[in-house]
């Protein structure tokens, strides 16, 4: 697991912070992809793709037995300067329990896969989980290519200049027709595990969350000559946003953040022309985020802002009877593996969504951070997250 998670290190690196910023479709990516190719090459499973550029590799050959197959998996982008954990803990955890499998002498009934999702975080395009998105219909084509980045580079530009044809890009029912069963294991994102005084869990559900950008118009002028009154600044309604988030998040029950903002010029002397931020929002339930984003938009309406929704999930409720068995599996019948929900988003989520048995794996987070350079799982954590993915696709592809 070290040596793994090390050879990653490198990759997307910020020295600054210690954290990752691995945006999809760039240069740090591409090294990623060719890092998954190579473990699956150095342990003889073919690697394929699908639509949006997920890797699949396979012990086994899906087609022969479509819809039978048990996939583990996860991703390996980043929000920015984020940890080593979140995403690759997931991969990293699936090739080692392939291996642990096959040194048992372990003969799977079913074809076992890795997955590696691209674009999980969406903290380049906007668009989290758009490459599970893609494949299951979720996103349209014709929309994700035209987000764009930062520096309006848009999807398809950037899938030209790593080599990809845009046209490729959508709804992948083959690729989703082999899975029997998927199941993502992940670093908990809360203190859920360490309250519950255990290594690993099993997923129950995630919350509904969605992200909403909202734009503020202004005139830009000059900051020294333009009178308090004659000014039209888009950065105050923006500025509004944020302190009303945090009180329609407390008034409703649920969660609010803006973490990104552009300002329009971007001078310290001029006066902003347009200012965007991007709010997210969640909750344990959907009628208090519905709720916390009506107040908000009333309020952005009073400044003139526009909002717009760039993507929305419902409550993900993962397969009941299968977290159930892996839970008994994990634990035992007398004292099964807790079972607990997230706030976090996940690919999991979306293929669940989309009809396929899934579940998820937690392991302990000893300080519960994540999205963080200081997100963290210890050594001993993560060992019995393989062991307990082990003993789950061990379980899941023995039934002929
Ligand atoms: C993904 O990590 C999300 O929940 O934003
Ligand atoms: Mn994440
Ligand atoms: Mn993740």
């Amino acid at each position: 697991m070290a040596d793994l998670l090390a050879d990653l290190e490198p990759v997307g690196r910020d020295g600054g912070t210690g954290g990752f910023r691995r945006y999809a479709w760039t240069r740090d990516d591409h090294e990623l992809g060719s890092w998954f190719e190579a473990e699956c090459a150095a342990r003889g499973l073919a690697v394929t793709e699908d639509r949006a550029g997920n890797q699949w590799a396979w012990w086994g050959d899906p087609d022969a037995t479509p819809g039978r197959a048990v996939v583990a998996g996860s991703h390996l982008d980043s929000v920015p300067d984020g940890g080593a954990f979140d995403g690759p803990l997931g991969v990293v955890s699936a090739l080692l329990a392939v291996d642990r499998l096959r040194s048992r002498g372990f003969v799977p009934a079913r074809p076992i896969g890795i997955a590696r999702f691209v674009d999980e975080e969406g903290a380049r395009f906007g668009v989290a989980c758009a490459g599970s998105r893609l494949i299951t219909g979720k996103l349209a084509a014709d929309r994700a290519l035209g987000l764009a980045d930062a520096d309006g580079i848009t999807l398809a530009e950037a899938l030209r200049s790593a080599g990809r044809r845009p046209d490729d890009l959508g709804p992948d029912p083959q690729a989703l027709a082999r899975i029997g069963t998927f199941v993502e294991l992940h670093v908990e994102q809360g203190k859920g595990l360490i309250d519950l005084d255990a290594p690993v869990g099993v997923g129950s559900d995630i919350w509904p969350h969605g992200r909403w950008r909202f734009d503020f118009p202004g005139v830009a002028d000059h900051a020294g000559t333009t009178a308090l009154a004659d000014r039209s600044d888009a950065l105050l309604g923006l500025a509004r946003l944020v302190l009303a988030a945090r009180t329609a998040a407390e008034r409703n029950g649920c969660l609010a953040t803006v973490g990104k903002t552009r300002v329009q010029p971007g001078g310290v002397n001029a006066i902003p022309s347009a200012a965007t931020a991007w709010l997210d929002a969640r909750g344990s339930a959907e009628e208090a985020v519905r709720a916390a984003l009506a107040d908000l938009t009333a309020s952005a309406a009073a400044d003139g802002g526009v909002i717009t929704e760039e993507s929305w999930t419902p409550v993900t409720r993962f397969d009941r009877d299968l977290a159930t068995r892996l839970a008994t599996l994990l634990g035992g019948v007398d004292q099964p593996a807790p079972v607990l929900g997230t706030g976090a988003g996940h690919d999991a989520g979306i293929l669940a969504r989309a009809g396929i048995p899934t579940a998820m794996i937690f392991v302990r987070n000893p300080t519960g951070v994540s999205h963080s350079p200081a997100e963290h799982a210890e050594p001993d954590d993560c060992e019995a997250g393989v062991d307990a993915l082990a003993a789950v696709l061990a379980d899941l592809a023995s039934d002929s």
